[in-house]
């Protein structure tokens, strides 16, 4: 992978002489990106060049780049404008009954709990959220400790926003799927950047923002959904795009009754009216660069870098606060200096050595990318305070 750097580095030579290891906030655009809109926004000034059927192979193969990053079918694969929509169409989709209840860890991102804060006065259910172990991890034993017969879902992250703890959601999945328990991912983290295999998971969907580790800018997020999954998840919203016949009924005599109303098969009943076609050929461009670089090879290289910003930070007497073992680890950390104001001061030396990484509550988050090396580990270190100070 090193040795195949530079191919990829050009692509991300916007930022200049800035290291910029901040991932898990937001990604930004390569360089083929950035043509390809450039591209899309000339065409689009003249409608003359509007292409009906160009515009849908566009979503058709970037239906079929998502599902080669997921293990999902083209076919159970949507588009939605972030990761809360997704989340929300998943938890919107399920019949709930009063008494009903869904487990959470509690420290889930936002968008996953309030999806459920939300509902849960409407329909009458329990939102059980599970505090970390003692270690201060997300433990699935105890979300399935947590479980029991009037669990409809659980919700959770597959790489966690603060540390990058990666959870293992087959085990998960083997427990919740033969008990008919939804299990509902937030891959924001990790999609692009770890392997993902829906199936081999049992997760009924995995869903992501587009713009951090797809490089696809914000107001595109994709949910895959597991074989079957979609007969399972009624959409909550319906439109134009939804169902398998276009009325064209100028009487306004729509009869539902007629069997006109049937849903399209997949996850294409969750498509309700036009797409972002500007935000759509900014992901399809970059998941060819993303899907070039190969998650099952990028995520490996991404856990060496890891590896050695963790020992050189704790040669410089930092806290490593996240799991970087093989079984939890994943291609960012977060190190401390042990209090929020020395974490900061940190946070600001390095930007004025212009490296960006984020200031977030575990610590001092560290996110490189696939087209970063070793030699951008070494920058970062040498420009690392000893004990932070
Ligand atoms: C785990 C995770 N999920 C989701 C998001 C973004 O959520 P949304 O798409 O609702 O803005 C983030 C952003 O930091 C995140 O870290």
């Amino acid at each position: 992978m090193t040795t195949t750097q530079g191919h990829y580095r050009e692509e991300f030579a916007a930022t200049g002489d800035w290291l910029y290891f901040d991932h898990a906030s937001t990604g930004y655009y390569p360089a083929r990106t950035v043509a390809a809109i450039q591209e899309y926004a000339a065409r689009a000034a003249n409608p003359i060049n509007y292409d009906t059927a160009g515009n849908e192979r566009l979503r058709q193969e970037t239906r079929e780049q998502v599902a080669r990053l997921t293990g999902a079918l083209p076919e159970n694969v949507a588009f939605t404008s972030s990761l809360s929509e997704a989340m929300n169409l998943l938890a919107n989709g399920l019949d709930w009954v009063a008494g009903d209840n869904v487990v959470v860890p509690a420290g889930e991102f936002p968008s996953v709990t309030y999806t459920f804060v939300n509902i849960r006065k409407r329909y009458g259910i329990e939102l059980r959220r599970v505090p970390p172990n003692a270690a201060g991890r997300t433990d699935i034993d105890a979300l399935i400790a947590a479980i029991d017969d009037n669990t409809r879902a659980v919700a959770l992250s597959h790489v966690e926003w603060a540390d990058g703890y990666r959870n293992d959601i087959a085990a998960l999945g083997a427990y919740c799927r033969p008990r008919g328990i939804e299990v509902f991912v937030d891959a924001t983290q990790a999609m692009g950047a770890q392997p993902i295999d829906i199936d081999a998971w049992q997760a009924t969907a995995v869903a992501a923002h587009a713009y951090k580790w797809l490089l696809a800018g914000h107001g595109l997020g994709v949910v895959a959904f597991g074989a079957g999954a979609a007969n399972r998840i009624y959409p909550a919203y319906a439109g134009f795009h939804s169902f398998e016949t276009v009325l064209d009924d100028s009487s306004y005599s729509y009869d539902d009754t007629s069997g006109t109303f049937e849903f399209k098969p997949g996850a294409l009943r969750y498509q309700t009216g036009g797409f972002d076609k500007l935000s759509m050929t900014a992901l399809h461009v970059s998941l060819s660069l993303i899907l070039d670089a190969d998650p099952t090879r990028t995520s490996v290289h991404g856990s060496e870098l890891v590896q050695r910003l963790a020992a050189g930070a704790t040669a410089r007497g930092y806290q490593v606060v996240s799991d970087i073992e093989p079984a939890h680890g994943s291609q960012f950390l977060a190190l401390t200096t042990g209090s929020v104001a020395g974490d900061q001061h940190v946070v600001d030396i390095l930007a004025g050595q212009r490296i960006k990484v984020a200031l977030r509550p575990k610590g001092i988050r560290v996110a490189p990318y696939f087209y970063h090396d070793h030699n951008d580990v070494e920058r970062f270190l040498q420009a690392l305070p000893t004990g932070g100070q």
